[in-house]
C-alpha cells in the first residue's frame, strides 16, 4: 500500500499493515508518555485545527496530541463565525492559505465531502475530523483501537451499533473495519427513521458481513461490543423529527446487566440520554477510556503523517 496522504475515508485505513503500524505506534507513545521519555519528532511542525462545527475530544486530542509530540497548533474553533468563510470565503481558498501557514490541516465542517474539496486543493495532509453526516475515519481508528486493546481482538466479535444510525459519521467510518474483519456479526438497532443508509447496507452486503437489523434495543444482549450513539440533533430538519426519536434508547443499570460479562460498551461522546451515568461504574462502560486513546492514536497518526 502506498503512503497514506490525506485521511479523508476509513476505507484508506483497512489495511493490516498500516493499522499494524498505527497500532503499535500509539501504544509505544502511551508508554513513552507514561515514563516522560517522549521524543519531539515534530518540533517546528504546525498543524491547523478548522472546525466549522462544535468538538471537544476531537479538537483538543489532536491539539494535544500535536503538542505532546513538540510540534504547534493554529487553531479556528467556531470557524463559521470566526474565520473568513463569515466573509465569504470558501473553503478551497481558505485551505489554500492556511496550507501555506501548517504542515497539516484537520478539518470538520457540516457538509459531506468537504474534506476532499479541501484535499484537492491542498499540499499539505487533510485529516477529516467529520464531514457532516458522512464520516469522521480517525473516531473510528480509535474506536478500532479500543476494541483490540479491550477484548484482544477485532475478529470473531457480535457488535452492536445503536441508535442514529442514518447520521452518526462514526458508524459509517467503522463499517469498512468491520466488513474486513472475518467472524463479525453486526445487530443494528435503530428507530425506522434513523436505519442505516442505503449505501452502507450494499457494502455489508458485497463484503459478505452477517447483519440484522431491529429497533429492538434488547438484542444487544449477546454483544460483546455495544456501540452507543448519540442521536444527531443538529442533522434534523425539524425538532419535531428530533423530538420523535431522542429518547428512543437508553442504556441504564438494567440493560447494562444483560450484557455479558466480558463485553464492553463504547461511545464516541458526547452522550445526552442514551447512557446512564450510573453505568460508568461498571468495568464494561469503556468510553471514557476510549477517548483517552484518541490522544495516543491521534499521536500516532501524526507522527506517520508528518515526521
Ligand atoms: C462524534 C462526532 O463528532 O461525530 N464525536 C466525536 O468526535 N467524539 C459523535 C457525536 O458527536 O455524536
Amino acid at each position: 500500500m502506498s503512503r497514506l496522504r490525506h485521511v479523508l475515508s476509513a476505507q484508506q485505513l483497512v489495511d493490516q499493515e498500516l493499522l499494524g503500524e498505527l497500532f503499535s505506534s500509539a501504544a509505544e507513545l502511551e508508554q513513552q508518555d507514561k515514563t516522560r521519555t517522549l521524543e519531539l519528532p515534530l518540533r517546528g511542525r504546525i498543524l491547523a485545527t478548522m472546525f466549522y462545527e462544535p468538538s471537544t475530544r476531537t479538537r483538543f486530542s489532536f491539539e494535544a496530541a500535536m503538542q505532546k509530540l513538540g510540534g504547534g497548533v493554529l487553531t479556528a474553533e467556531n470557524a463559521l463565525d470566526n474565520s473568513s468563510a463569515s466573509k465569504g470565503e470558501t473553503i478551497a481558498d481558505t485551505v489554500r492559505v492556511v496550507s501555506g501557514y501548517a504542515d497539516a490541516i484537520v478539518l470538520r465542517h457540516p457538509a459531506i465531502g468537504t474534506a476532499q474539496v479541501a484535499a484537492d486543493v491542498s499540499p499539505v495532509p487533510i485529516i477529516n475530523a467529520g464531514d457532516g453526516a458522512g464520516e469522521h475515519p480517525t473516531q473510528a481508528l480509535i474506536d478500532i483501537y479500543t476494541i483490540r486493546k479491550e477484548l484482544g481482538r477485532i475478529e470473531d466479535l457480535n457488535i452492536a451499533l445503536v441508535g442514529d444510525l442514518r447520521n452518526g459519521r462514526t458508524i459509517h467510518s467503522l463499517l469498512p473495519f468491520f466488513c474486513k474483519a472475518p467472524g463479525i456479526s453486526l445487530t443494528l438497532i435503530s428507530p425506522p427513521q434513523l436505519r442505516l443508509p442505503g449505501k452502507y447496507i450494499r457494502m455489508l452486503q458485497e463484503a459478505d458481513t452477517r447483519f440484522a437489523e431491529t429497533t429492538r434495543l434488547a438484542r444487544v444482549e449477546p454483544a460483546d461490543v455495544v456501540y452507543v450513539t448519540r442521536v444527531q440533533r443538529e442533522r434534523f430538519s425539524s425538532e419535531a423529527e428530533y423530538d420523535a426519536v431522542k429518547d428512543s434508547y437508553r442504556i441504564d443499570l438494567h440493560v447494562a446487566d444483560s450484557l455479558k460479562p466480558r463485553s464492553i460498551i463504547l461511545h464516541a461522546l458526547p452522550r445526552t440520554t442514551e447512557i446512564s451515568p450510573e453505568v460508568d461504574q461498571d468495568a464494561r462502560a469503556a468510553y471514557f477510556r476510549q477517548a483517552r486513546n484518541g490522544l495516543f492514536v491521534r499521536m500516532a497518526l501524526l507522527r506517520y503523517l508528518l515526521a
